[in-house]
């Protein structure tokens, strides 16, 4: 009988994948389903083929370098990459795969979710009404900003950015412009009627909404910090599913605080699972625990990509979603 490759699982995925990739591999898993130390994950890479961490599991040099490492891939279970030292994994000959595609719709899905809470104060409502403070309904009661005609600024304008216009355009009639590098394909452009703006500093000043789609890196760290949020509107809407660390979060937290600007919606953090203490006393802004692609039909996709990305290995082929 041929030898399984052993694969480790930093967390507990979904149980359709779980079962799928028993049917062909060794598998062992992080049944309490808990963070996994570094010297755990040392241990880990150490003692399989293939190590499957989330984007919550660090995955630095001193883990890839580990003496005695074993592993060949790293099959990542998500689509962000910035938690793992991808020249650390390529000086040691590791491959490096993640999860595109599968959590567009999820994702677009929660930054609209977001900006509909941000914009429409859903979350000061919802504390208002619990706390029985709610005294009835009058004209002037948790006013927010009507998104019809409004401009989204997108930071980024890869799929989830585009998924994101799409829906804004089509349900809210929201005017899309979009800051990055590059500008899109005039195809791209035309579908969504979108505008590229070069400067950042021009799309954070006109912006009614402004949602961040940029990866994690350190060409992105703060990107939007004191100066950028003094550059909003005064009722401008900060929504973030990207990463935590493009935002200065004290920053944001100053700004709303003063009311420089009218709110913010995140779903992610500069250090998970903390959140800056200023950001949680404050009523305008929502804070979700990292939910963008928290549906069942994705996470499920995304364990199926993982578990494609290490058929094709094991196979002697290129994974479809080499990083590395
Ligand atoms: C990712 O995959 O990078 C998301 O942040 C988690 O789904």
């Amino acid at each position: 009988m041929a030898i399984r490759p052993r694969i480790i699982l930093t967390r507990r995925w979904p149980d359709a994948v779980e079962r799928r990739l028993r049917e062909d591999y060794d598998v062992r898993i992080n049944e309490q389903d808990a963070p996994m130390s570094a010297e755990q994950l040392r241990e880990a890479i150490r003692s399989c083929d293939a190590l499957c961490p989330t984007v919550s599991d660090v995955i630095d040099r001193s883990i890839i370098e580990a003496p005695g490492a074993t592993a060949r891939i790293i099959g990542n279970y998500g689509v962000g990459t910035n938690h793992i030292d991808l020249e650390a994994a390529r000086q040691a000959g590791m491959v490096v795969t993640n999860t595109p595609d599968v959590l567009t719709d999820a994702t677009a899905d929660l930054a609209i979710l977001l900006m509909l809470m941000a914009t429409r104060r859903a979350g000061e409502g919802e504390r208002e009404l619990r706390a029985g403070r709610w005294s009835g309904w009058r004209p002037t009661h948790l006013l927010g900003l009507g998104l019809k005609g409004k401009t989204l600024g997108l930071i980024g304008f890869g799929r989830i950015a585009q998924a994101t216009a799409m829906r804004a355009k089509a349900a809210f009639g929201m005017r899309i412009a979009y800051y990055s590098r590059r500008a899109a394909a005039p195809e791209v452009e035309a579908a969504l009627g979108a505008e590229h703006v070069p400067a950042l500093k021009d799309l954070v000043e006109t912006s009614d909404v402004i949602s961040l789609h940029c990866p994690g890196v350190p060409e992105t760290h703060h990107l939007i910090n004191a100066d950028m949020l003094a550059r909003m509107k005064p009722d401008a809407v900060l929504v973030n599913t990207a990463r935590g660390t493009v935002v200065d979060e004290a920053a944001l937290a100053e700004a709303l605080a003063e009311g420089r600007i009218a709110a913010a919606g995140l779903d992610v953090y500069e250090q998970e699972p903390n959140v800056h203490p200023a950001l949680l006393g404050l009523e305008n802004v929502v804070l979700l625990p990292h939910l963008g692609s928290a549906t069942r039909e994705t996470r499920v996709a995304m364990g199926m990509r993982v578990v494609d990305n290490l058929d094709r290995f094991f196979a002697g082929e290129s994974p479809l979603d080499r990083v590395v």
